[in-house]
């Protein structure tokens, strides 16, 4: 390296051929590194020719290869790919499959928006193309960044690769200056079966359908394999943009096909529902013969200022909507029914199937909810598949929707062999021998062994450490089951995970002499543990794995609440109504049986509130604020205020805590907002949105809409008729205005 000429003094002739040289070297160096090959370069040789590529990048810019390594950002130190944080979420889709979910859809909008069921709301329809998501961002025209989807908020630098797809542009004419367009990258049919035999002609090993092949191929390092394997691009979407496309959907998608891109030309311009549901029997229709998979028609508001109107619920818009195809279906046979145990205790039955295809991928699991589907009883206590059972033996019908596990419809009685004997489902714990209980009202047996359970243990330690949760590079579930065990230096819950490295450092680095581990992993690990050690509060809280509080969820709570010490509180502080709420139900539950005795109408609320009385203002007032958060409701308060009060579960959170920095919530990106933090109430009517949208857009402005007066308000927004509220207020003191001087507080129209 030392002998390489300066690079002022390289011609044209050698710096191109360098280029090609480090090219080459820099890319073998990436697989042997993943591959974990002993000869591959030291980080400190890797870092001195990259950074002799980028020196002589910047002198020749105009030979900078299409597979230059500069593109592969952070390959070395930090995994496959470099991370991208999306200027934008990248956002997903809510799902319907039937036409009554698609008129729920349209009615749901018209009543956010105001509108009468008569007014007109035009929508475009076009194919949910079956591949993944890509963000392309131009910056003066020229493509500068290429971006998988990843969990929304980051994704992989894809760019090397996506400079391969001959549908993407790598320059464009007459756009914005910052654009990013969004899409569909996928592979067709013929091309996908071309792959798969030239694969297995090499002995490599072949897809099972064309998605997982144009993910796998855009998701290479070696951007020459990802060119190798066509792959093609539907742009649908946009993210920042310096200047709109359109006003309309239709019209951003013909702005994005002048621009250079390919559009999917069985997008359409929709009246309303039934024009929506004619187009989508037109497409499924089309369906077969498209070459390409699609699995479903995506509709969305045309309208691009009600779209910003509508705005977004936690991960999906509330102006579009997937109307996925009907499931695939295949006939098997049940070979076991085996049961695990989940994080919360759950007792799952799975049906371990002979294989069979069905939508082009192989199933040999399925999932069987709970006993009493198994056994042809539904939730509400009646017959579901004519009443008939699930044996060991039986030929069954799996189906799949979409991404979801496969699902076992149907059973053949005419093929049950005769010594199929009715399942009989555990009532111990099969994986600590604690009794599984199922309580009144619930499907789901549950085992009672809480912590003590290794089951329970591990998946909420796999559930800890996955994507959406802290998300550790090199722990994965493998990993965590192997620490679960280990008896040196073990992993029992969240909190060992941070002591890890002073647990190993007291045992002189027992980890690093380990079979399959040496200094460098081990110093990685420790490294990635390190880089996790702040956390968002949202992520957090999903992390805890506590029933019922999913990714949204604990994102609505962090929102609300801000601070990990803030929401703690709250969530004690309701404590003892989250009781009274229970008891409640059991009492409304109670008064109904017995007013059905009777004769008489069951007397409902004053059965609940005598259970309440007594109760204190401040767990009232904790309690109503908890459930009065947009998207949680009694069900995930009880189940909040349950874990907290578990003694073990609650001693395993306070130790995690203390070993985390733990960032508090932004408020969205209220930045600039003269709002936040203020605490608002709606009286009266509104006359320029409904009430939806106006809490929708005060929360998104970072304010807590709150359906009562107290000391605590900020500003009453009072429209005509507003009666004691708008009294309340002036008594306390608190600011008001009519709807008119709020918009114009807050910029809106
Ligand atoms: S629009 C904010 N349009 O489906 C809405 N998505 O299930 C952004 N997809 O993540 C998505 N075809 O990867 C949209 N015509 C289409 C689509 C489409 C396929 C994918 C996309 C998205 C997923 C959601």
């Amino acid at each position: 390296m030392q002998d390489a000429p300066d690079v002022d003094k390289l011609t044209e002739e050698e710096a191109k051929a360098e280029l090609a040289h480090l090219a080459k070297v820099l890319l073998k160096a990436n697989l042997e590194y993943h591959a974990g090959d002993d000869q591959r370069l030291n980080d400190a040789e890797y870092d001195e020719l990259k950074r002799r590529n980028t020196a002589i990048e910047a002198r020749f810019a105009y030979l900078k290869r299409a597979d230059s390594p500069s593109d592969v950002v952070g390959a070395v130190p930090s995994g496959r790919f470099g991370k991208v944080t999306h200027a934008q979420r990248m956002m997903s889709l809510g799902n319907a499959f039937d036409a009554g979910e698609i008129h729920d859809f349209d009615d749901r909008i018209r009543k956010y928006l105001g509108l009468g069921s008569d007014a007109p709301l035009a929508y475009t329809a076009e194919p949910k193309i079956d591949g993944l998501s890509l963000s392309l961002r131009y910056e003066a025209g020229t493509l500068v960044q290429a971006a998988t989807r990843g969990d929304g908020a980051v994704g992989e630098n894809v760019t090397a690769n996506a400079r391969m797809i001959t549908d993407i542009p790598k320059n464009l004419d007459d756009a914005p200056e910052i654009l990013e367009v969004r899409g569909e990258v996928y592979m067709s049919h013929a091309h996908f079966e071309a792959l798969n035999v030239r694969q297995s002609e090499a002995g490599a090993k072949t897809f099972a359908n064309p998605r997982n092949a144009a993910a796998g191929s855009l998701r290479q390092l070696d951007a020459e394999i990802t060119r190798a394997r066509p792959l093609a691009f539907f742009a649908y979407a946009w993210g920042e943009v310096s200047a709109p496309l359109a006003n309309t959907q239709f019209g951003a998608v013909e702005r994005l096909a002048a621009l250079g891109f390919s559009t999917n030309p069985l997008t359409a311009r929709c009246d309303g529902p039934a024009d929506l549901l004619a187009h989508y029997a037109d497409i499924e229709q089309r369906r077969a013969s498209l070459g390409y998979d699609i699995d479903g028609v995506v509709y969305k508001v045309d309208d691009l200022d009600l779209q910003r109107r509508l705005g977004y619920r936690s991960t999906t818009p509330r102006w579009a909507i997937a109307h996925k195809f009907p499931a695939e279906l295949a006939w098997t046979r049940l070979e076991a029914i085996d049961i695990t145990v989940g994080r919360t205790g759950a007792l799952s039955p799975v049906a371990r199937l002979s294989p069979v295809t069905v939508g082009g991928v192989v199933v040999s699991n399925a999932t069987l909810h709970n006993e009493d589907y198994i056994a042809g009883r539904g939730g509400d206590g009646g017959d579901i598949r004519d009443g008939k059972d699930i044996r060991v033996g039986d030929w069954v019908q799996v189906y799949r929707a979409g991404d979801v596990i496969p699902k076992i419809a149907d059973v053949d009685l005419s093929k049950r062999p005769e010594s199929a004997v009715s399942f009989e489902f555990p009532v111990i714990c099969p994986e600590c021998g604690s009794d599984a209980i199922r309580e009144e009202g619930d499907a789901v047996r549950r085992c009672s062994g809480g912590m003590i359970c290794p089951a329970q243990a591990m998946e909420k330690l796999k559930h800890f450490v996955s994507r959406g949760a802290f998300d550790i590079e090199g722990l994965g579930a493998k990993q965590v089951e192997m620490f679960y065990r280990d008896d040196l230096l073990p992993i029992h819950t969240p909190a060992d995970i941070f002591t890890l490295q002073a647990r190993d450092n007291e045992n002189l680095s027992k980890l690093a002499k380990r079979d399959g581990w040496g200094a460098t992993s081990a110093g990685n690990l420790f490294a990635a543990i390190e880089e996790r050690r702040t956390v968002p509060l949202a992520r957090l809280i999903f992390a805890l794995g506590i029933r019922h509080v999913g990714e949204v969820a604990a994102s609505d709570l962090a929102r609300h609440f801000g601070s990990w010490q803030a929401f703690v509180d709250a969530v004690d502080a309701a404590g003892p109504a989250a009781a009274r709420h229970l008891q409640a139900d059991a009492a409304e539950a109670e008064e109904r049986r017995i007013a059905a005795r009777e004769g008489r109408r069951a007397r409902i609320k004053p059965a609940r509130d005598a259970v309440w009385d007594g109760t204190s203002e401040a767990a009232r007032a904790a309690w109503d604020d908890l459930i009065g958060i947009d998207g949680i409701g009694a069900t995930v308060a009880v189940s909040l205020v349950t874990a907290f009060q578990q003694r073990a579960e609650r001693a395993s959170i306070d130790r995690l805590i203390a070993e985390l920095a733990v960032e508090d919530a932004a408020a969205r990106d209220t930045r600039g907002s003269p709002v936040a933090g203020k605490t608002v109430v709606f009286t009266g009517t509104l006359e320029k949105m409904t009430r939806a949208e106006a809490k929708a857009r005060a929360e998104s402005l970072g304010a807590k809409v709150s359906g009562s007066v107290s000391a605590r308000t900020d500003i009453l927004i009072a429209g005509p008729g507003a009666g004691s509220k708008a009294d309340k207020a002036a008594e306390l003191g608190v600011q008001t205005m009519d709807e008119d001087a709020w918009l114009a507080l807050i910029g809106g129209t």
